[in-house]
């Protein structure tokens, strides 16, 4: 099987958590045989080559983080320029988030189903995973227990072709958070969160209160 893999990801590679996860899973996925070839949607000298692979390939994932509860503009830019197949290409994705649960990322992965038929696919499946913010920030051992987990998932991938095994919708992790987590969190959020973005919206040269609503 070969893979056409599409980071959709406006940071560029080196910045990009969703390229760290890919580097994982794709490590996993060629341990099975499976090839790929990869392309960036932040670099815009890439599209003409990302269209032409779409239309060549039958087997493609969609790799994106989750922006402001949606897909990235500049992934949805690109695909707006890309005409339905109805070839029996499969098309399945990964969505990755900051905020860790999973009830955050339903939305979107509904929206990613209807999109994989838009584009006259079949729809095989997305892998939802929030706890991705700090990818970024770790080196080493850190990363690694973050990141490290995809190359399961990458097998996995390529044992069934799709993401629509249990072990897939395990990977999620909690739903939501138990109560004692939200009001713990809900509890950081009113104190040291919020002394946090007054400090920084301080120093960009804010003299208002963040709840500041001069509209309404
Ligand atoms: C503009 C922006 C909007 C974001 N919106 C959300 C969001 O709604 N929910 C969430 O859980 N994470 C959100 N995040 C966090 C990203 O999904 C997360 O950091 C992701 O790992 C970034 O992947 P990337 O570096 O490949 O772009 C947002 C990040 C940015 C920069």
């Amino acid at each position: 099987m070969h893979v056409l893999i599409i980071n959709g990801s406006p940071r560029v590679k080196a910045y990009s958590n969703t390229d760290k996860i890919l580097e994982k899973f794709t490590a996993g996925m060629s341990e099975n045989g499976v090839t790929f070839e990869q392309y960036e949607v932040a670099d815009a000298k890439q599209w003409e080559k990302m269209r032409e692979a779409y239309y060549n390939n039958s087997r493609i994932i969609i790799a994106l983080p989750l922006y402001v509860e949606c897909i990235p503009g500049r992934l949805m830019e690109f695909l707006e320029t890309l005409e339905p197949k109805n070839d029996g290409t499969g098309m399945a994705f990964i969505l990755q988030s900051g905020f860790a649960e999973g009830i955050q990322l339903r939305c979107g992965e509904a929206y990613l189903e209807i999109l994989a038929r838009k584009l006259g696919c079949e729809y095989l499946g997305t892998l939802v995973k929030g706890d991705n913010f700090s990818i970024r920030f770790f080196e080493g051992e850190q990363r690694e227990r973050v990141t490290g987990p995809y190359t399961e998932m990458g097998r996995e991938y390529a044992k069934n072709g799709d993401f629509k095994s249990e072990a897939c919708k395990r990977f999620t992790g909690p739903e939501v958070f138990p109560a004692h987590i939200r009001f713990l969190v809900g509890l950081l959020q009113k104190t040291f969160a919020k002394k946090m973005f007054k400090k920084i919206a301080r120093n960009f040269g804010c003299t208002k209160a963040l709840d500041y609503r001069p509209y309404s």
